[in-house]
């Protein structure tokens, strides 16, 4: 071992001494210099030869751009809301799981009433305290939750869905409401009549024709239905107009007593209003749509036509 060690030394200082070293030295830089060359004139081939294949001919047509569209039920209760935003009422959200208290019995509608008959509610497990469970049937849920929330005097819009368990031309098992409600000290019905004037006249144009008719919800007393002057078109829908046919769209009237009670307001002290309206009903008059299922089905076609452009709103 220590010979070789020994020649070794000898040999390296003999090339030294010989002036070797800096020729070598010299040797490996072209060597090195000429892999480098090699390398970049390959991978400057490569990618040429990529970018030849990847060109771009920009004399062909663009591609379609497909755009998105407002769907005009969320259209219809964006333009209700802001209608409603501008008299003053905020808009709240309720949920669309609740309890048939705050569906129903809340609502003045006891176990025993009718009423929870019309509503082919769809019912849902019971809940952990033992409670009824249900899909709401109307907006008017959120009525209650409001009086709990809030102190009066307050108003209010709840636009959402709801659901019933029916399915027709003119029926289907899920749909939208919207849901407005006042309170307030010396609340009239010239106050309700006004409001929903405004809402109807801004929404459909200043020429509708409104017609109060007296009707019956457990949840208000006096209460009316709200129909509007509209053409009925056969198969094509129905039509706003001045001629002399009628289409309901609303109902409302005074806040019950009881439901105040409920809500954990004196009826005493404090007086209101409650109205609830069909999205998809104002939406169809207003648009001229003739089958309430065509909102649910989604076509291309459908949306194109009647949904909104989203910079519109
Ligand atoms: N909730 C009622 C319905 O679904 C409408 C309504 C709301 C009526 C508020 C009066 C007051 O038909």
């Amino acid at each position: 071992m220590l010979v070789r060690l020994c020649l070794d030394y000898v040999v390296r200082a003999h090339l030294m001494s010989l002036k070797i070293a800096p020729a070598l030295n010299a040797f490996k830089d072209a060597f090195n210099q000429e892999i480098e060359e090699k390398k970049n004139a390959f991978e400057l081939e490569a990618m040429n030869s990529k970018l030849l294949a990847e060109k771009v001919d920009i004399t062909l047509p663009a591609m379609p751009y497909a755009q998105g569209r407002v769907h005009p039920v969320s259209a219809t209760m964006a333009e209700l809301s802001q209608i409603m935003k501008g008299l003053g009422f905020a808009v709240v959200q309720g949920p669309e799981v609740t309890t048939d208290f705050y569906n129903f019995t809340a609502l003045n509608i006891p176990e025993t009433h009718p009423a929870r008959q019309d509503h082919d509610t769809f019912y849902l497990p019971k809940g952990e305290q033992g409670e009824t469970r249900l899909l709401r049937t109307q907006t008017s849920n959120v009525q209650i939750l409001a009086m709990e929330r809030f102190q009066p005097p307050f108003r209010i819009i709840a636009p959402g869905r709801v659901y019933r368990c029916d399915s027709d031309q003119t029926h289907t098992p899920q749909f939208h409401q919207m849901e407005g409600m006042l309170i307030d000290k010396n609340v009239t019905f010239a106050h309700l009549k006004g409001t929903l004037q405004y809402l109807l006249s801004q929404f459909f144009g200043k020429e509708v024709r409104l017609r109060l008719r007296p009707s019956y919800f457990p949840f208000t007393e006096p209460s009316v239905e709200i129909d509007v002057g509209a053409e009925v078109l056969g198969d094509e829908g129905h039509k706003i107009s001045k001629g002399t046919g009628w289409l309901e769209v609303l109902g409302a009237g005074m806040v019950h007593p009881n439901v105040l009670k409920h809500g954990g307001i004196d009826p005493t002290q404090w007086q209101g209003f409650a109205f609830g309206c069909g999205i998809e009903r104002l939406a169809m008059l207003k648009y001229g749509i003739n089958d309430l299922r065509l909102f649910f089905e989604s076509h291309q076609s459908f949306l194109k036509h009647f949904g909104h452009h989203p910079a519109a709103r």
